[in-house]
C-alpha cells in the first residue's frame, strides 16, 4: 500500500503534467500491471508498489532525461527511515531498479525484472505496442498480459503535454 502522504511528498516536487505520461495515471497503471505480474514471478510485492509511484517521479522533461532514474534512487533514500521502511537487500533492489528502469535491461533480480516489466507494459499509452524481446519474465511476455496491459493504457485518460 502506498500512503496518502507519500503521494503528497511526490507531487510537491513533480515537475510534470500529474495526469500526463510520466505522471499518477502512469504510475498508477504501473502499479496495476505490477501487482498482476508479481501473481506469478514471486517479486517483492512492496518494492514493486515503491517502484510503481516513485521510477519517474523526478522526471523533468517527457522526452530524454537519462538521469532521471538515478535522480529517483537518490529521491528514495533521502525517504529511508520515514515514508519508506525497507530492510537493506529490498531497498536497494528498488533504487536500482529506479535507476536503471530506462537502460534496457532486461537480466537482473526478478523484483527487479517485474519493476521494469510493470513499466514497460504501459508504453500502449505512447501507442507502442510493447515487445516481448524487451520484457523480462515470462509473465509480461505472455501475450494475455500484454493485451491487458495494452488495454488498460488505452483506456487510461493520458493528458499528452510538450515537454
Ligand atoms: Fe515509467
Amino acid at each position: 500500500m502506498i500512503s496518502q502522504k507519500m503521494i503528497e511528498t511526490i507531487r510537491a516536487d513533480f515537475a510534470l503534467a500529474w495526469h500526463g505520461i510520466h505522471g499518477f495515471l502512469h504510475w498508477q497503471c504501473v502499479y496495476n500491471n505490477g501487482l498482476r505480474l508479481a501473481e506469478r514471478t514471486g517479486a517483492k510485492v512492496a518494492v514493486v508498489e515503491l517502484f510503481a509511484f516513485l521510477h519517474d517521479s523526478k522526471r523533468v522533461s517527457n522526452s530524454r532525461d537519462p538521469e532521471h532514474g538515478a535522480r529517483a534512487a537518490a529521491f528514495a533514500r533521502s525517504l529511508r527511515g520515514t515514508l519508506i521502511t525497507l530492510d537493506a537487500a529490498d531497498f536497494e533492489l528498488l533504487a536500482y531498479a529506479c535507476a536503471y528502469h530506462t537502460a534496457g535491461l532486461t537480466e537482473a533480480d526478478v523484483t527487479v525484472q517485474t519493476c521494469w516489466d510493470a513499466d514497460r507494459l504501459d508504453l500502449g499509452r505512447c501507442d507502442i505496442i510493447p515487445q516481448p524481446d524487451r520484457l523480462c519474465t515470462g509473465a509480461a511476455k505472455d501475450p494475455a498480459m500484454i493485451q491487458w496491459a495494452v488495454q488498460q493504457s488505452m483506456a487510461t485518460p493520458y493528458v499528452h503535454e510538450d515537454r
